[in-house]
């Protein structure tokens, strides 16, 4: 199979691009700096030139608090860019792995969300501009599968783009990351997310999957628990909670994606992240990030 990548340079494109390229031809587009996704005839040339049977959009500007004050690049880069995207893939007839997230649902219960659970009033603009892009690409093409994440850690992005990689290069510096202590979201780790989209892609099983580990985590208490992993001292991590931080885009206390679909529809478990977390911390240790 022939598959497209976008944001093949980010921390879960760069995972994909690798595990992919073992069994499949992979493509991947130019970086942002090459081409932006918005540009609706650069993006056609490429999926012509290509033609994929797949392409999996995992480009996106995803960080909270630039967004928040900058709902133009949130709209153009997230949800333009997949318009784009996905009007290519449905000219040449490709399918469309979209990358969506947790942002896309309101805090409104202590219950994990499931895939038969409607986003509705996301509360960042980030959220918004994602919620968006699915509704883009679910009115776009049938042979879509929106895959939600909810916060990712992995081995690949290096210090631009992984929060790990930049967690211990402060700890070798003596300086402490402050996390909130009341913040509870799911994790997956991207080695997870990649699985469920390597096993889906070569199926029709269209529709929305959730890719999340069991236990929902504490901002403050997933970085504690890298440090000690890692052998660290875990005082690096410095709690506060959400109203101390004061962060332009409102942070949820209670987010959880929970998948009812992933076991029954492509043979797949997502085991616990700290089980996960040790074995990306021996690999980040194997690439010099971690002494
Ligand atoms: N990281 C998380 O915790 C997380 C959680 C849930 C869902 N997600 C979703 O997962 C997907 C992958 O995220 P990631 O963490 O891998 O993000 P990332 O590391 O920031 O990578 C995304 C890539 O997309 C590129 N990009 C953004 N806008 C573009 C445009 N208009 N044209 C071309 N390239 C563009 C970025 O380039 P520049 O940086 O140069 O702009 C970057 O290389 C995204 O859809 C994100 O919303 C991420």
């Amino acid at each position: 199979m022939k598959i497209a990548i976008t944001g093949a340079k980010g921390l879960l494109g760069q995972e994909l691009a690798k595990t992919l390229s073992s069994e499949h031809e992979v493509v991947c587009f130019p970086g942002h700096k090459e081409m932006d996704l918005a540009d609706a005839s650069q993006v056609r040339d490429f999926v012509a030139t290509h033609h994929p049977d797949a392409i999996i959009h995992a480009a996106a500007k995803r960080d909270l608090d630039p967004l928040e004050t900058d709902p133009e690049s949130a709209f153009h880069n997230n949800c333009v860019a997949t318009y784009v995207v996905a009007s290519a893939a449905r000219e040449f007839g490709c399918s469309l792995v979209h990358i969506s997230t947790d942002a896309v649902f309101p805090e409104d219960r202590n219950e994990a969300y499931n895939e038969f659970d409607e986003p509705s009033l996301p509360p960042t603009i980030y959220g918004r501009s994602k919620y968006a892009a699915e509704l883009t690409v679910r009115r776009a093409l049938e042979k879509h599968y929106i895959v939600r994440l909810p916060w990712i850690f992995g081995r690949t992005g290096g210090p631009e783009k992984n929060f790990l990689v930049n967690l211990y290069a402060k700890v070798r510096d003596g300086k402490k990351t402050v996390a909130a202590s009341n913040q509870l979201t799911s994790v997956v780790a991207s080695v997870d997310a990649v699985e469920a989209i390597r096993r889906m892609v070569v199926t029709p099983h269209y529709g929305v999957y959730h890719v999340a580990s069991p236990e929902p985590v504490s901002r403050a208490g997933f970085l504690k628990a890298a440090l000690e992993l890692a052998g660290k001292d875990t005082s690096f991590v410095e709690e506060k909670t959400v109203a101390q931080m004061n962060r332009p885009a409102k942070r949820v206390h209670y987010v959880a994606l929970r998948s009812l679909l992933l076991e029954p529809m492509l043979g797949m478990t997502v085991p616990s992240w700290r089980e996960r977390l040790a074995e990306i911390i021996a690999d980040l240790r194997a690439d010099g990030y971690v002494d």
